[in-house]
Order: structure tokens, then sequence, then C-alpha cells
């Protein structure tokens, strides 16, 4: 049975030295030291041996067993290592590819207005104020000096709440009151930016919703000629030194006197185009100083105090400054617009 054993050994390292992967190797071990292996059950023949011929036969058998684990032991290492390298390399990264772009986002064309214009009004010595977006009638109507039956604020121009006296506010301008009641007695000089809502039909020309940077100054003895002087000064910083600017009387319920004010049309240098609508000239906000009235609802006694106050649409700039044409483009989020910018 010894002899028996040695043979089958023998050809156990035989075959074992012949095999390269680890499903051969596995099947190797159940089949020559596995639980039922043939070496394993040689081994459970011990009780067929005599007393004397055990010993030997065990001691031998187990250092057979031995070498034939530690043979497959050692392989099974080596294939696993050699298995695993061939994975890598199947499935290898070359680092040495250049990498792909990363698609960065960037500023909305508007915020990218509202930016600059804070700036220059910051350096102007103007403080952005945050207005709320919901506002009550009397804020956003009445102690801006409309009268009661005022056109604006019908149904068709204006997003009313379920509550009537509330409302999304129109324009930025029920801001100056909020600054009033919140600064009286010192002077002021503020912007107030935000979004404005109106119930309009959607068309490239008008949207339901869209910026506005108001601007108030109260203060003793501010004049009509500071509003003009301030206002020439800040198209000067946005549209160049040098741009020929116009007022033109108008009329709003909380400015008295009321204008607007245009600049010389950049793209024509004011020969006529189709941006100007061939008139040389564009219009870019509305001022006028602040309305007796208005400075009294803020607080202010309009004796002592006088101010101005200015509104612009930093969407119209854009459209103005890009040549854009549809105000749709604004909110529609194609990022065959945004990307533009
Ligand atoms: N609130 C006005 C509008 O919405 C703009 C404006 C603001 C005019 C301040 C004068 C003074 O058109």
């Amino acid at each position: 049975m010894l002899n028996q054993l040695e043979t089958l050994a023998k050809t156990a390292q035989a075959e074992l030295s012949q095999l390269s992967t680890s499903d051969a190797l596995n099947a190797w071990n159940s089949k020559y030291i596995g639980r039922k292996g043939e070496i394993t059950q040689m081994l459970r023949r011990v009780g067929e041996l005599s007393k004397e011929e055990r010993p030997i036969f065990g001691q031998r058998a187990n250092e057979l067993k031995r070498d034939l684990e530690s043979g497959y032991e050692e392989k099974i290492a080596a294939i696993k290592i050699a298995e695993m390298e061939q994975a890598m390399q199947a499935s290898a990264l070359d680092v040495t590819l250049p990498g792909r772009p990363i698609s960065r986002g960037r500023l909305h064309p508007s915020t990218q207005t509202l930016r600059r214009i804070y700036q220059i009004w910051a350096d102007m010595g103007f403080q952005i104020y945050r207005s709320r977006d919901v506002e009550t009638d009397e804020m956003n109507f009445q102690l801006l000096n409309f009268p009661p039956h005022h056109p604006a604020r019908e149904m068709q121009d204006t997003f009313y709440t379920t509550n009537p006296d509330v409302l999304l506010r129109t324009h930025t301008s029920p801001g100056q009151i909020r600054v009033m009641r919140q600064y009286y007695p010192e002077p002021i000089r503020v912007i107030l930016p935000g979004m404005c809502y109106r119930h309009e039909q959607i068309t490239a020309r008008s949207e339901i919703q869209f910026h506005q940077v108001e601007g108030l100054a109260v203060g003793h003895n501010i004049r009509f000629s500071d509003l003009k002087g301030t206002l020439i000064n800040f198209t000067n910083r946005l549209y160049g030194q040098g741009r020929p600017t116009r007022f033109r009387t108008s009329h709003f319920p909380f400015t008295e006197p009321s204008a607007e004010m245009d600049v010389e049309c950049f793209l024509c240098d004011g020969k006529g185009c189709r941006i100007c609508k061939y008139s040389g000239w564009l219009e870019i906000l509305g001022c006028g100083m602040v309305h007796p009235n208005v400075l009294r609802n803020g607080g202010y006694d309009p004796d002592k105090f006088s101010g101005f106050a200015f509104g612009m649409g930093p969407e119209r700039i854009t459209m103005l400054r890009h040549g854009i044409e549809d105000i749709r483009y604004f909110w529609g989020n194609d990022l065959r617009f945004l990307e533009q910018f």
C-alpha cells in the first residue's frame, strides 16, 4: 500500500506541475487531497495495515500529503497573482489619455448685468437693500400715490394672491417705503434690486417676471440736477464715457417731476438702426424726484427732505447690449442661449 501511495503521490505531483488555471487547480485539489481525494482516502485505509506497518505508512503518508498541499498552495498563489495581473491588463486605464473637458457653469446673463450695476452704484456710495417679492396692495400701490382706480391695479396687470390685499410686487418701488421707514431720519443712498411680476401675455417683448433695479436717494437739499448728474455718471460708467444721454418728461404717480432717460444708441452711434427703431436713442430707465406724498408715507417731512428715485430693467439693458431679440430666452433655461454669455 505504501508503494501504491508513493506512485499516486508522484502522479499527483506530475499533474500539478502541468496546471495553469485556478479552476484546474481546484479540480486537482479535490481529486487528490480534498475530503474525498484519492490520497485522503488512502490515508483512511491505514487501519488495514498491521500494527508495525502503520506508523511508517502514516508518517510517510502525512509527509506526502503535506508536500502536495504546499505544492498546491504555492501554485494557487502564483496563479492568483497571474490571473489578477491579467484582469488588470484587460481593463487597463491609460493614464496618459488627455482628460475630457468639464463643462463649467457660468453666470446667467441677467446676473452678470446685475453685478455690473451693483458695482457701479457701490462705487458711487449706494448700498443694496433687499426688499420682499410678496407685497401688500398698500405698499405696492397706495403708499406710492397710485390713485384708487389706477389701471395698473387691474387684475390683468397684477398677480394677486387669494387675499386681494397681498400680491406679487409689480415693481421694486414699494421697497422705497420700506427703506424710508427703516432709515428715518438718516439720509438714504440705496439700490433695490429684485424680481418683479406682471400678469401679462408672454411675448418677445414682455415676460411675467423680470428684474428691476430701483434706486433711492433721500436727504436735505437733493435736487433734480443731482438726479441728472448721478444718472449721467452711472450711464457713463455702464456705456462708456461721453456717450450722449437725454431726459424726456414722463409720468409716474410716485415721482414729481418724472422723466425717462435715453442713451444714444451704442449700436449705430445715433445714426438709427433696427435696435433703436431708427430713433438713434435707447430708453434705459424711469426716474424722478420722490413725490412729497411718498416721502411723507415713508416718514420723511417733504418740507425738510427731498430725494430722487429711478428704476431700470437689467434684462432690457442686457438685451440692448447683446442684441437679444426675445425676452423669453431669459427664463427659458435653454443652454444654447445661456452658454453664449
Ligand atoms: N417703478 C417704475 C416702473 O416700474 C420705475 C420707476 C422707479 C420710475 C422709480 C421712477 C422712479 O416702471
